[in-house]
């Protein structure tokens, strides 16, 4: 097998694509993160590296909460635009259309429209380059009716977006099911 150095330093496929919504004085903005995962269970904490320029981390320092939004493939279109413009210039919920409501914290705006939204306070912001790594606890989690089944979340339901970085940069839909985790792994089992 070959190998050979690549000069992307930051290639992880796939990339989820996110929205991140905060209230910049006073009013709601999202944009658009790939830079994102769950970075721990007890307490549930989730991680987005945003670049200090951005109009929303100036929302997230103002409230100290914010919200993480996940988007279907039909919204494909909005969460682009998110990643596009910002907030600073232009009134991107209303240009998207986006239905907002705020949950117990009162202060994150969450996506109607988006079938999951993870609403969360600010436990920890590092600063690690570029970007500024946001450590959020995620106090609520809200979902569609639609998109669960048995009262659980439905990944075919869901139907996230994945974000594929360069040099392609794309969004994908998820693709096939290809074994059950926790469970293929024990044919090797000796
Ligand atoms: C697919 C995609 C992924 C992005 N991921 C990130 C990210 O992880 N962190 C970040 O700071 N900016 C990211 N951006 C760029 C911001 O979304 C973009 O600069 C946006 O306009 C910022 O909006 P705001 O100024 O309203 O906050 C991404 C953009 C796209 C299109």
């Amino acid at each position: 097998m070959g190998k050979v150095t690549i000069d992307n330093k930051t290639s992880v496929y796939p990339m989820p694509a996110f929205l991140i919504g905060a209230n910049v004085d006073g009013k709601p903005n999202f944009m658009t993160a790939a830079w994102s995962g769950i970075a721990g269970g007890e307490p549930p904490v989730v991680t987005v590296g945003i670049r200090p320029t951005r109009y929303t981390l100036k929302g997230i320092r103002q409230n100290m909460t914010f919200s993480v939004n996940v988007p279907s493939v039909d919204l494909v279109k909005e969460a682009d635009y998110c990643g596009i413009e910002s907030g600073s210039k232009i009134d991107k919920v209303a240009v998207c259309k986006f239905k907002v409501f705020y949950g117990k914290l009162e202060t994150a705006p969450l996506i109607e429209q988006c079938p999951v939204n993870l609403e969360c306070r600010v436990m920890h912001m590092l600063d690690v380059g570029s970007h500024i790594l946001v450590v959020g606890r995620i106090e609520e989690v809200y979902a569609s009716e639609e998109c669960l089944t048995d009262g659980k979340p439905d990944v075919d339901k869901i139907k996230p977006i994945t974000y594929v970085t360069d040099p392609a940069r794309h969004y994908q839909a998820l693709g096939e099911y290809i074994g059950k985790a926790f469970g293929i792994g024990l044919e090797l089992r000796s």
